[in-house]
């Protein structure tokens, strides 16, 4: 949440930081702005909306400068509006700030200093920060870093930061803490920073994580430095970029999201990339190898996840417990963390996260760590803290997701649990080498079947014209479709702003069958090896009571055809492998029905990619 980036260099500032708010603006989207330092002028130019809004605004101002921060905003404190927009500057004015993350004590902070005179003129925790940086400066006769440095002792909370100065026209401080943020080390003098690498990768490649309290210190002409907010010397690790630029532009469709949609048999694909030989029979992660026989042993496994990643962890709890007889529980990360769970050394943590920067699921980790517990992490984006914070783990390597609502990762989250699951299940010996070798089978199969069924395209967007006014709409499935509906129901509500509702098809008539009428959409989930023919008789009760249904099923159907008002057919597969592909349509239903109605799909209303708040 909120999108930060600077640069420093010899190139001019504003279209550089333009260009990456543009990339970021998935993290939010209240509000942007940018600070730029020309002629010894700090010039600020900031507007609530999009970043296109800015660019409007500042088209025929003059946005000269060589160096500059930028800051596309999700609102926390204040409300979105062109004075609660970042770039914040100090009581002097000699000072901006852009921030991503919250000061917790913000509150008590401003009370101290508007006792001693400080003025603010927006309601935002980050002012609070920047008055406190030059209250520093000021009473303690410092130097700025040395001011950021004590002041971010007295902070508590989550930071990205950077920090400008009108008195230091060739210097950008930059640091953080629980909020996620990389450097680009460009040609010679030159910096560019964000808060991840889709703003810099077509600059550079060469880049470093900040890690947690950790402050970089951006001078022309410079090497970088690193300091801790004790005041250590730290080493800087600099890494390379394994992002390819195109992987995070359009590429001829009209929205993120359908791309990454249409991605995904490239992404389950390389998901699945050197961790499957079927010639030797073995499923292999290597990042988990050395925690397999941990996880065999645990006396339990605990997901955490949030939103999207959640339901992938659902499919995963059947997974490895039809696999590999592991108990499972799975845990809202927002929920464990606040229930004193008991953890003990014993147990294995898996975390997922597309973004791995979830501060919900950050926070269950440091948790669970803290009691012994051994965390394997299931992440997208390399580098994440969330990968970091994990003792081993596995990449879902989908490739960057841009559009806000998760579709790519979702099937790469459950093709690695599936993955997971034979793994654990094949050195356990609790699934016998026939079966083994048929799910190895089909699980390789499925890049190609679902190339297939994205071929059901317009079909979908026909039902799609159908049911684009529709007030409600409710989601059924069973067993390994149950997490499905969930996901079916979240992808709707939230890019279309349907109300919707996944629920396990039987628990239908125990309160949500009062909800039935003509007008009531339900989308079924009825495959032919899972509960097929209870799943038939839910359609039945419903059609009992006129509402129209929408069903999934596996290709060749005939009996839930005779009775639905729509199908859309999925290619056959084993169940268990069976929400790779029963997601696609509910993705592709969710995707048409959201454009039909005007919506924005790839920025949806209140929402952001990356929820680095609690
Ligand atoms: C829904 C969606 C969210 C995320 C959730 C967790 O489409 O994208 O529900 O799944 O915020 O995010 P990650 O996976 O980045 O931890």
């Amino acid at each position: 949440m909120c999108g930060i980036v600077a640069y420093i260099g010899k190139k001019e500032a504003y279209p550089i930081l333009i260009k990456g708010l543009q990339r970021l603006e998935y993290r939010g989207y209240d509000s942007a702005g940018v600070a730029l330092i020309h002629n010894q002028e700090l010039n600020l130019f900031k507007k609530q909306g999009k970043v296109s809004e800015l660019i409007s605004f500042a088209s025929d101002k003059d946005t000269s400068g060589t160096i500059g921060i930028g800051h596309t905003r999700w609102a926390t404190h204040g409300a979105p509006s062109d004075r609660n927009a970042h770039p914040h500057f100090s009581g002097n004015s000699d000072l901006a700030i852009i921030h991503n993350g919250i000061i917790e004590n913000y509150a008590s902070l401003k009370a101290e200093l508007s006792q001693r005179g400080h003025q603010f003129s927006s309601d935002t925790d980050t002012e609070v920060l920047i008055h406190l940086i030059e209250d520093i400066r000021i009473k303690a006769g410092v130097d700025l870093e040395e001011a950021v440095r004590i002041a971010l002792n007295e902070v508590v909370g989550a930071y990205a930061i950077v920090v400008l100065s009108k008195k230091n026209p060739d210097m950008l401080i930059a640091a953080k803490k629980s909020s996620p943020l990389v450097i680009g080390i460009g040609e010679t003098d030159e910096y560019y920073i964000a808060s991840d690498a889709t703003p810099i990768i077509e600059y550079t490649k060469n880049v470093l994580y900040l890690n947690d309290e950790e402050i970089a210190i951006l001078k022309k002409g410079e090497e970088l430095r690193l300091i801790n907010i004790k005041n250590q010397p730290k080493v800087p690790y600099i890494q390379e970029l394994e992002m390819q630029l195109e992987a995070i532009e359009k590429g001829g469709f009209d929205h993120f999201m359908i791309k990454e949609i249409f991605e995904q048999p490239t992404s389950i694909k390389n998901s699945m990339r050197g961790r499957i030989d079927l010639n030797k029979g073995i499923v292999s992660l290597g990042g988990i190898r050395e925690y397999k026989q941990k996880i065999i042993n645990a006396e339990r496994i605990i997901i955490v996840a949030c939103g999207t990643s959640w339901h992938a962890g659902l499919v995963g709890e059947y997974l490895i417990e039809d696999f590999a007889r592991i108990p499972v529980e799975v845990e809202y990360a927002s929920e464990f963390r606040y229930r004193n769970p008991i953890i003990t050394e014993s147990d294995v943590v898996i975390a997922i996260s597309q973004s791995g920067e979830t501060a919900d699921t950050l926070a269950a980790i440091k948790l669970a760590k803290e009691k012994g517990a051994t965390i394997i992490g299931i992440c997208n984006v390399v580098g994440s803290s969330i990968s970091r914070a994990t003792d081993a783990g596995s990449y879902t390597h989908a490739g960057p997701e841009i559009g806000v609502a998760s579709t790519k990762a979702f099937t790469a989250q459950v093709t690695v649990l599936s993955l997971m699951a034979l793994s654990l299940a094949q050195a356990k010996g609790s699934l016998s080498d026939s079966k083994l070798r048929q799910l190895m089978v089909e699980l390789s199969t499925i890049p190609e079947k679902v190339e297939k069924l994205l071929n059901t395209d317009n079909q979908i967007k026909a039902i799609a014209e159908k049911f684009k006014n529709a007030r409600n709409f409710l989601y059924l499935g069973r067993g390994y479709n149950f997490p499905v509906a969930l996901e079916g129901a979240l992808k709707l509500k939230e890019i279309s702003y349907i109300h919707a509702e996944g629920y396990p098809a039987a628990e239908m008539k125990h309160g949500p069958i009062a909800l039935i009428d003509e007008e009531m959409p339900v989308v079924v989930i009825a495959t032919k090896h899972g509960n097929y023919e209870k799943v038939v008789s839910n359609i039945e009760e419903v059609k009992a009571r006129n509402g129209k249904i929408i069903a999934i099923v596996t290709e060749g159907d005939t009996e839930v055809k005779a009775i639905a008002d729509y199908t859309i057919e999925v290619p056959e597969t084993d169940e268990a492998l069976s929400p790779l592909l029963t997601t696609i349509p509910l993705q592709l239903l969710s995707y048409y029905i959201a454009i039909m109605r005007g919506c924005n799909v790839d920025q949806p209303r209140n929402l952001a990619k990356s929820v680095t708040v609690e």
